[in-house]
């Protein structure tokens, strides 16, 4: 039994109706249809539609069936064509009539915006969680690494040397962003749309917003022709769950590239990684390639939904249908995804000694210009003057502290013995001491930023 029968004498085609039902996708937020039912027929009882006893047969009939579906036990009957008619045929086996009022002055256009909405409101703290749980893992590492020193790239190009706790917490905010971009739109997934009706609003005298208080709303849509077919906040989580995505990928990849032979700067631990069924030596990084891939994936869920509703006019289409797919499949890709990357980076073994025979002496050529300006020289002469140096070092195939100090004085006569401390690269990590930068003061500074961050602070 549909809910709309009464104006056809034909049934529908079989085809057409594979194609029209939503069930398969749309079961998933039962508990959440019942909930808003049980919230509709409060409204409609404080209206006084529903006598006492109506009220009292539906929200226990509602009631059972919740039960049902936590328990597993729900059945689907086979002319179920969404999770609506689902529940509203179950509520009328249960108690018979009554269950025929509660769909008085409701549509499911202002139904299932409304279950949608509901489930992302359960589902956004779970996600936040999962993230939160990676930054406690990137901050742990962080702390482990004491004043480890690994080589910062630009362009890929070895650049100056960085604290690897600096690195890992490069990693930290994105993710911090995430997390407060997906609280921020709590406040917009929190418009309650039920009271609008298919679309011109519900001829039922209800007090929307008591029921946006009793639905855990913060208010009630203020227009009812936006609010059956407002997908903002779908969109929205669609681009942060893809951008916070994006974000694990620029990770992975980083872990990809640094544990191939050529970098060597880690170890995966070997319940983070898979072997070659044709080369025995094989170690590969299976979970940080899906991830750099799954955030490919969850851009094309963003792109299909916005171009969904690129074509719509205003009000409810059954195009806004797609909608729910797309958002289901990023928030399981990311609950599935973060704790096996918390995983595998909890228990993954930077391999230090590597990492720091990859720093070379060019590395501070930077700091080589820096020293000289100690000497009172202009950063523009000395940058030359660094880069004349490199040039000597080449020629001469040594690195820069290789050169001896005549060498250094025939570039120029400030060059002192002191210039070789300007060469070792902690000294240089050091001395990019102010705020946000990668010496061990700064960055413990940062170490404390990230715990009181997460912390709430
Ligand atoms: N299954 C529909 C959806 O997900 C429910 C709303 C149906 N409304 C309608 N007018 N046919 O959008």
């Amino acid at each position: 039994m549909t809910l709309w029968g009464g104006r056809f004498s034909g049934k529908l085609d079989e085809t057409a109706w594979a194609l029209n039902t939503s069930l398969p996708v749309d079961q998933r937020m039962a508990i959440q249809d019942v909930d808003g039912s049980l919230a509709w027929a409060g409204a409609l009882h404080t209206a006084g539609i529903l006598s006492d006893d109506e009220h009292v047969r539906i929200s226990s009939g509602l009631s059972a069936i919740k039960q049902e579906f936590l328990k597993g036990e729900f059945t689907f009957a086979p002319a179920d064509e969404d999770i609506h008619t689902a529940v509203e045929r179950r509520l009328t086996e249960l108690i018979g009539a009554p269950a025929q009022k509660l769909h008085t002055g409701r549509s499911r256009n202002d139904q299932v915006a409304t279950d949608f909405r509901l489930w992302m409101l359960a589902t956004l703290p779970a996600i936040q969680d999962v993230i939160a749980s990676l930054q406690s893992v990137l901050v742990a590492q962080a702390e482990k690494s004491d004043d480890a020193l690994m080589p910062g790239y630009t362009h890929l190009q070895r650049a100056q040397p960085v604290l690897l706790a600096h690195w890992w917490l490069s990693h930290f905010w994105p993710l911090q962003r995430d997390r407060e971009r997906l609280e921020d739109l709590i406040k917009r997934v929190s418009s309650l749309p039920l009271g609008s009706g298919a679309l011109a609003g519900t001829p039922v005298p209800v007090d929307r917003e008591a029921l946006a208080e009793a639905l855990g709303f913060l208010q009630a849509a203020p227009n009812s022709l936006d609010a059956v077919s407002d997908r903002d906040f779908a969109a929205e989580f669609l681009f942060c769950t893809t951008l916070c995505a994006v974000h694990l990928s620029k990770l992975s990849e980083q872990i990809v590239l640094y544990t191939s032979a050529e970098f060597g700067f880690f170890e995966l631990s070997d319940a983070y990684s898979t072997g070659s069924s044709l080369m025995p030596q094989k170690k590969n990084p299976d979970v940080f390639e899906l991830t750099r891939a799954k955030a490919g994936t969850l851009l094309g869920l963003l792109t299909g939904l916005m171009a969904t509703l690129k074509g719509l006019p205003s009000t409810y289409d059954k195009d806004l249908q797609e909608d729910k797919a797309p958002v289901f499949n990023a928030a399981d890709t990311l609950l599935l995804m973060l704790p096996v990357l918390s995983g595998a980076l909890q228990t993954i073994t930077p391999r230090i000694k590597r990492m720091r025979a990859a720093i070379d002496s060019f590395m501070m050529a930077t700091d080589l210009a820096d020293y000289l300006v100690g000497k009172g020289i202009p950063f523009r002469e000395t940058h030359a003057l660094a880069g004349k140096a490199v040039r000597l070092a080449l020629e001469k195939e040594m690195g820069l502290d290789g050169l001896s100090l005549e060498d250094y004085k025939s570039l120029h006569p400030a060059f002192e013995a002191d210039v070789y401390q300007a060469l070792d690269p902690l000294e240089s990590v050091k001395r990019r001491a102010a705020l946000g930068g990668t010496a061990p003061a700064a960055v413990q500074i940062q170490i404390q930023q990230a715990k009181n961050t997460l912390k709430g602070e």
